[in-house]
């Protein structure tokens, strides 16, 4: 018996890290606009008390909720063969005048983590980045022709700059594994546009966050304490241990992730690949932002003390934050501040939400 040929769209989005926060928002804002997406997800291994370890299929609980309207094929960003593989079963599902649209967003996000598994970082982050231009590259001229890419670059990349704002013409300067990892991505995208033709765009985002946001980057990691010291209070109960963090000084340009996976879109969008900043031009401490989430749920903190000694009280005196040195890393970002202009002028492209008050507010 022969199958029924595949139903073919005019547009079709290939995302890897679609299980993660920017993936989930974006594969909504596709579907929104008629897409047929498909997801590139992998097997992971959890471990289940303290001994038993179990597999499961894959993370998704931030697109639950889309599965019955989105493809999901297994990938791993590690492995070049499945890259490709899905990139064939994607472009089967493209109409032969449509396009396919992919959207690198796969990586081992963390930058603190970067310096614990550093190899295996590079490994998704850069290299990964290489097998999946391969597999463009090697497609028929009449496919590579069908296909857009876009790279999910990061503030992370200008580092120790003393540029300030930072647009698309500052230089790089790495201080992070996953950074270095993200620049050798970011260039070889550019070196692969250039000798090949190919239509492959760098997003260089600033951070940002959302509701979805995985709960060990510090925004969410202060809104998950702060609805811990809350549920307390209303319950009567003893207050939470302090929450622990650690550099507090490091100044960070934070928008929302929504609104960014519409920026991503309008990228692939323009006629000419090139490469945009997205930021909301405003930059607050991580102070500030600890400082306005208790403020928000009800705690006025006070500050004393200095480095790991460090720590804020409320009103009624209670510890509410202390510093841990398990936090610091070894080398850091100490300064962002991004010029999203470019964007803004030729995409059409501006933030909403760009008030540190209107952030924590999505947050919470
Ligand atoms: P995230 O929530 O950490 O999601 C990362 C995604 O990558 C998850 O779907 C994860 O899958 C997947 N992934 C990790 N390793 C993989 C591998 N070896 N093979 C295939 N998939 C793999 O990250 P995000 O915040 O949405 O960020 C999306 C992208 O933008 C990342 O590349 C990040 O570096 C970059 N970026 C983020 C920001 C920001 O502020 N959020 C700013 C600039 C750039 P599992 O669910 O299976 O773990
Ligand atoms: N995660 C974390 N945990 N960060 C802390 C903590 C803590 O307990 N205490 C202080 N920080 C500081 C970090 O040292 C950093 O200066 C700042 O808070 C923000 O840290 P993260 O929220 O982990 O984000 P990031 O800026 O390092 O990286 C995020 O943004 C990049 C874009 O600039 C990630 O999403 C990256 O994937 C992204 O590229």
């Amino acid at each position: 018996m022969t199958e029924a040929p595949k139903p073919q769209h005019p547009r079709v989005a290939l995302i890897t890290g679609i299980t993660g926060q920017d993936g989930s928002y974006l594969a909504e804002l596709l579907l929104s606009k008629n897409y047929h997406v498909v997801g590139i997800v992998r097997r992971n291994y959890h471990v289940v008390g303290i001994v038993r370890r179990t597999s499961v299929l894959y993370n998704t609980t931030r697109i639950d909720h889309l599965r019955k309207r989105i493809q999901l094929v297994y990938g791993d960003m590690t492995d070049g063969p499945s890259l490709a593989s899905a990139l064939t079963s994607a472009l089967a599902s493209t109409a032969p005048e449509g396009r396919l649209e992919i959207y690198n967003l796969a990586a081992q996000s963390h930058v603190a983590v970067s310096y614990e598994v550093p190899e295996y970082t590079m490994e998704v982050n850069a290299l990964g980045v290489l097998k999946l231009l391969e597999a463009i590259r090697r497609l028929s001229l009449a496919d590579r022709q069908r296909i857009r890419l876009y790279q999910a670059g990061t503030s992370e990349m200008f580092g120790d700059t003393a540029v300030r704002p930072q647009n698309e013409s500052t230089p790089f300067q790495p201080v992070s594994p996953y950074a270095a990892a993200k620049v050798y991505a970011h260039q070889l995208v550019t070196l692969y546009r250039t000798a090949y033709g190919l239509h492959l765009v760098n997003g260089i985002l600033f951070n940002h966050e959302s509701p979805r946001r995985g709960a060990n980057f510090v925004t969410m990691k202060t809104i998950n304490a702060v609805k811990r010291h809350v549920t307390a209070r209303d319950q009567g109960d003893p207050p939470p241990p302090p929450l622990e963090l650690g550099n507090l000084n490091s100044q960070r340009d934070w928008g929302y992730a929504k609104e960014y996976v519409e920026g991503m879109w309008r990228m692939l969008q323009a006629e000419n690949a090139d490469d945009y900043v997205l930021a909301t031009g405003q930059t607050h401490t991580v102070r500030e932002f600890v400082t306005e989430a208790f403020r928000q749920a009800g705690f006025e903190l006070e500050w004393s003390g200095e480095g790991v000694e460090e720590r804020a009280v409320d009103q009624g005196g209670v510890e509410r934050v202390r510093v841990s040195e398990r936090y610091f890393r070894p080398t850091e970002v100490p300064y962002l501040l991004g010029d999203a202009t470019k964007a803004r002028k030729r995409l059409g492209w501006a933030p909403a939400t760009t008030t540190l008050e209107g952030m924590v507010r999505v947050m919470l």
